[in-house]
């Protein structure tokens, strides 16, 4: 089945051509980065405007680099959450329209639940599963027991650690989006020579917390010289890989389950994944990660998702279903 994917829930326009889920014709993704960077961070009457200027020529490319005739896509998927709304709408009403001219299905996609299957685009396998989302807005663990199953069982409760490299990143004076530049400053700095703090919560939960590591290396930042900046940095990237293999291994123990997803644009960090890589293989855990350009938001995986199945368990959309009459 020729699916197209359309995303535009935060800053990226993208918008792609996959057929069966798994054969990408094409991924057209162009980046709103420059337009933001300077106020720090996403403004979503921007990312609006932006999806809006660029959406018709994005999905022009996507069926040109393609090679087919639109009239033969037969279903579209597009995000309908969680995301900006303004954003969404611009994705969700170029869906309905193309849905309207062409006379195809169009469903509505769990932006979470897209890139978790941005593994199934690469790799064959199928749930049961356990999946990490670690992106600019979530965290979610989830245990997956068919393609319409999802069960949160950990989510963050105050930042995402997206968010919390993006805040590390301008504390330290480097632009938004904050991940990769940490990940380069962290390249020639000592893992081991900052505690940072182990989040732990009184009831024993396996949720998520981040905004405490922040503060941690908010206040370091202010005793170092910033030759130490590299050390300080490592330190917490290495916690944060600590963090998540912590909740791997325990939902791994909870639910028998020996295969592992990894997803959203955190796990772009080579450091993180093969912490995460060695770790798994020690305790003989099957372990699947995207390529990292298919961590950070693209189309290919929401139409990957749109092939599988549109239903969305974690929160509940509109049916964007639309007939020809
Ligand atoms: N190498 C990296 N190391 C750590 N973080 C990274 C790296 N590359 C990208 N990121 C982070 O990933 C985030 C972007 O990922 P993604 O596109 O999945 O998030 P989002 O779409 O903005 O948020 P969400 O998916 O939660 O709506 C940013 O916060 C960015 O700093
Ligand atoms: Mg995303």
């Amino acid at each position: 089945m020729l699916i197209m994917g359309i995303e535009t829930s935060c800053d990226e326009t993208a918008v792609a051509v996959v057929k069966d889920g798994k054969k990408i014709f094409s991924n057209v993704t162009v980046t709103q980065i420059p337009y933001h960077r300077r106020y720090g961070g996403v403004v979503p009457e921007i990312a609006a405007r932006k999806h809006l200027e660029a959406i018709n020529s994005v999905i022009e490319e996507a069926v040109f680099r393609a090679d087919i005739d639109a009239r033969h896509i037969e279903k579209i998927a597009v995000t309908v959450g969680p995301g900006l709304m303004s954003s969404l709408l611009v994705g969700i009403t170029a869906a309905r329209t193309m849905g309207i001219i062409y006379g195809k299905p169009v469903v509505g996609i769990n932006h979470i639940l897209a890139h978790l299957y941005a593994n199934f685009l690469f790799h064959d396998l199928g749930p049961p599963y356990i999946g990490l989302v670690a992106s600019g807005g979530h965290c979610d663990l989830i245990y997956s027991t068919s393609h319409n199953e999802f069960n949160v069982l950990a989510s963050t409760r105050d930042d995402a650690p997206g968010e919390t490299f993006d805040k590390i990143a301008k504390l330290v004076g480097r632009p938004y989006p904050g991940g990769a530049e940490i990940e380069k400053i962290a390249k020639s700095g000592n893992p081991d020579s900052f505690e940072v703090p182990f989040p732990k919560f009184k009831d024993n939960s396996n949720d998520f917390s981040f905004s405490g590591i922040k503060t941690f290396v908010k206040n370091r930042l202010k005793e170092i010289s910033s030759d130490k900046i590299p050390d300080l940095m490592a330190s917490f990237q290495k916690k944060i890989a600590e963090i998540f293999i912590d909740r791997i291994l325990k939902a791994v123990e909870e639910k028998k389950c020996m295969r592992v997803l990894l997803a959203g644009g955190v796990m772009a960090n080579s450091y993180i994944i093969s912490h995460l890589e060695e770790e798994c293989s020690r305790n003989s855990i099957q372990l699947f990660i995207p390529p990292p350009e298919f961590c950070t938001d693209n189309a290919a995986m929401v139409a990957c998702r749109g092939f599988f199945g549109g239903g969305n368990l974690l929160v509940p959309q509109p049916d964007l279903k639309i007939c020809k009459k």
